[in-house]
């Protein structure tokens, strides 16, 4: 397979080293703005560096991986249809709810090949607790909890164009919540601080976040995030029912240490970042997005459904601006369309 690879920055470089050392990739081409760097990486990885995007458009290509900042997204995804190439896009979809409407109309009137990269969905725990919930060993599904912790916060240049915590990082979560769930969030009721630098607050972002989550039949969900987590990565999922309770996350590098005098667990190292804790995750991610190319399955996750955790990001981040709930329905209401529920996250 030939794959063009477009932004080798922080996640770009990741799945760069993956294709490259993947047996089935016989060619990989590699553009970013700044070409000195898309050729620093492929020196490194032994492939080729195109520098220019019109470059990589410009070479024969089966499938192409779209690693730029999220404001790119849109115009590339829609460069990559438009080339009949399978597109492989890092989430979210667009930095606006308007322009990820517009291009999942496009893409699905073209019958645009897309997978957007949630990689939690192929995260072993969230598999298995997606499979407890559908068995039946979580028994009714009464609360949920989310968590997504960062140690450190990115870059500060990245901050203004990330699209605030609950589109650029709580996406994760809403994107979860849904595909193990299966279920609706009809509304949000969030709340934000910013306890650290002052950029975030110049960016009208913040830096801590809770929200109250409430699904179509009236299970409750809490969710919570930070940008300064001085413990380390931490991305727990907790799933209560009638019959048991499974969280996501909870191994022996959780970032967390028991109070209790005789507690000896979680006691290893501290997950660090999203690199050590979902690195198989990005790699089965990275070998199904090849598959997709290959014809050998279909999308992981398609933009209609990329959007459809867009839509309660939108609702959590009003909510903060305007400190009420949100109906996830009025969001839905104000988009440009209507109507593009999708049946694969809801089935
Ligand atoms: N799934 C995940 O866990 C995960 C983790 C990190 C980042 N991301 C997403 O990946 C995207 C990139 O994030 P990052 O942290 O790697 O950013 P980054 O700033 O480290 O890297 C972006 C790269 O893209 C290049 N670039 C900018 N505009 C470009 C364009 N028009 N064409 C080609 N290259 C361009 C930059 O020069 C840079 O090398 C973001 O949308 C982010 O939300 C996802």
């Amino acid at each position: 397979m030939r794959i063009g690879l477009l932004g080798v920055g922080r996640i770009g470089a990741t799945h760069a080293r993956l294709l490259a050392s993947h047996p089935e990739v016989t060619e990989l081409v590699l553009g970013d703005v700044m070409p000195e760097r898309a050729r620093d990486v492929a020196e490194h990885l032994g492939v080729r560096a195109a520098g220019p995007i019109d470059e990589v458009f410009a070479t024969p290509l089966d499938g192409i991986v779209i690693a730029t900042p999220t404001a790119t997204h849109a115009d590339l995804i829609q460069r990559g249809v438009d080339a009949g190439l399978a597109v492989f896009c890092e989430k979210p979809v667009a930095a606006d709810l308007a322009r990820t409407v517009e291009i999942a109309q496009r893409v699905a009137a073209a019958d645009g090949r897309v997978q957007v990269g949630f990689q939690r969905r192929f995260d072993a725990g969230y598999r298995a607790a997606r499979e407890a919930l559908r068995s039946g060993a979580v028994g009714t599904l009464h609360r949920m909890h989310l968590l997504t912790a960062d140690p450190t916060p990115p870059p500060a240049e990245y901050i203004p164009l990330s699209g605030g915590i609950f589109r650029d990082c709580h996406i994760h979560d809403f994107d979860i919540a849904l595909w193990l769930t299966g279920q609706e969030v009809v509304e949000v009721y969030a709340a934000g601080a910013n306890r650290g630098a002052s950029l975030f607050a110049e960016a009208s972002d913040i830096d801590t976040s809770v929200a109250i989550l409430t699904f179509a039949d009236g299970t409750l969900a809490t969710l919570q995030g930070s940008r300064y987590n001085g413990g380390g990565y931490d991305v727990r999922t907790e799933l209560a029912g009638t019959e048991s309770t499974f969280v996501v996350g909870l191994d022996d590098r959780a970032p967390l240490r028991s109070a209790e005098p005789d507690a000896i667990y979680p006691s290893g190292e501290p997950w660090a970042d999203f690199w050590q804790r979902f690195s198989a995750s990005y790699t089965a991610e990275m070998n199904a997005f090849l598959d997709f190319v290959a014809g050998r399955r279909s999308s992981a996750c398609t933009v209609s459904e990329a959007l459809e955790a867009l839509y309660i990001a939108e609702a959590a981040d009003r909510s903060r601006r305007e400190r009420r709930p949100v109906r996830v329905e009025e969001i839905r209401a104000s988009s440009p369309v209507k109507g593009l529920k999708h049946s694969a996250v809801l089935a």
